[in-house]
């Protein structure tokens, strides 16, 4: 169900779940303040209760009724906001967020959008938005509409129209007391750009650590198609369908071979844009698997962002 943003404006005012286009992935929206609305997102999606949402405000100025921001999260925010990032600082008790929104967290995660559409329908709303992707829970995220009535059925109502302008989900960075500024997920703002801007090293937080617990949305299998996934591929098997990366292709590949090509070129960004709706096509046409060529080149961060999404994908479920 396609709508326009007053339309939209009003279901979130309602109390109900509205799809939205951020410059990152779709989001799957509501009021964060509504712990009814916000019960409705972990049902639809499946996910878990301990894992907590973002949620999407206009400006900085409406996020620190939410959050409380030091010195560095006031200076990131200040640089790099509207954009894909998610700042995580202590919850503000002021703020009207719930718990529920924030899997009981003594901490919050803010964005503002850049989008122009999430960006016109945030301004237009009294409360913040909840949002994680819109995709089921351990799915692929949803970077066009058609991906989300994919998942959800057409009945859920959606906002906006086209891809999504970098197809990768927000670089999340961690900003609370008494621990160093840290990368909890690498997304688009790439980790040298923010630790050039700060001047300092970010610290990292890893899928295999037990400290995860601090982002529990960071467990190892995640954004995964339902065909196992074969990274790294120098040769293609018979029955596999071939997520291809530059010029070339792999031995093993015919002209039957199910095929997508993240980036002809051997560009990163164009193959962050790509991927999920590639790994979505391919894994439509039950392949046994999904073989992934290598991929290469700068900017490093770039690089460093699709394989973390690469790696959850190839870890079984
Ligand atoms: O680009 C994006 O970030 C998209 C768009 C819609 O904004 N949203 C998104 O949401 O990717 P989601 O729910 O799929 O991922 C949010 C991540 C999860 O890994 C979650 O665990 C983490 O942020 N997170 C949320 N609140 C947190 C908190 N208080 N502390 C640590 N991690 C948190
Ligand atoms: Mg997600």
């Amino acid at each position: 169900m396609a709508l326009s943003t007053p339309q939209a404006a009003t279901l979130l005012q309602q109390g109900q779940v509205v799809a939205i286009p951020t410059e990152t992935v779709y989001g799957l929206a509501a009021n964060a303040t509504n712990p009814a609305a916000i019960a409705q997102i972990y049902a639809l999606k499946g996910r878990p209760s301990h894992n907590p949402l973002i949620s999407h405000v206009v400006s900085l100025q409406e996020a620190e009724k939410h959050g409380v921001f030091n010195q560095i999260a006031r200076k990131l925010a200040q640089l790099f906001w509207p954009g894909p990032l998610t700042l995580v600082v202590p919850f503000n008790p002021a703020s009207g967020i719930c718990a529920d929104a924030r899997a009981g967290l003594p901490s919050v995660a803010l964005r503002v959008p850049s989008h122009p559409t999430a960006q016109a329908l945030l301004r237009e709303l009294p409360f913040p938005l909840a949002a994680p992707s819109a995709n089921r829970s351990g799915h692929v995220s949803a970077t066009r509409p058609e991906h989300i009535v994919a998942d959800f059925g057409d009945t859920l109502p959606i906002l906006g129209e086209g891809p999504s302008p970098l197809g990768i989900e927000s670089t999340v960075i961690s900003c609370l007391p008494n621990s160093p500024p840290t990368l909890l997920r690498p997304g688009p703002l790439l980790a040298e750009e923010i630790e050039r801007a700060l001047g300092q090293p970010l610290a990292h937080s890893h899928a295999s650590q037990p400290a995860t617990l601090h982002s529990p949305g960071q467990l190892a299998s995640h954004y995964a198609p339902k065909a196992p996934v074969r990274l790294n591929i120098t040769q293609l098997h018979a029955g596999e369908a071939l997520l291809a990366f530059g010029p070339g292709l792999p031995p093993g590949h015919s002209a039957q071979t199910p095929t997508q090509n993240l980036s002809p070129s051997g560009n990163l960004l164009e193959a962050s844009q790509n991927l999920y709706s590639m790994l979505r096509a391919l894994d439509a046409q039950n392949p046994t698997a999904i073989a992934i060529m290598p991929l290469y080149g700068q900017p490093a961060g770039m690089l460093q962002t699709l394989h973390n999404r690469l790696t959850r994908a190839a870890t079984p479920k």
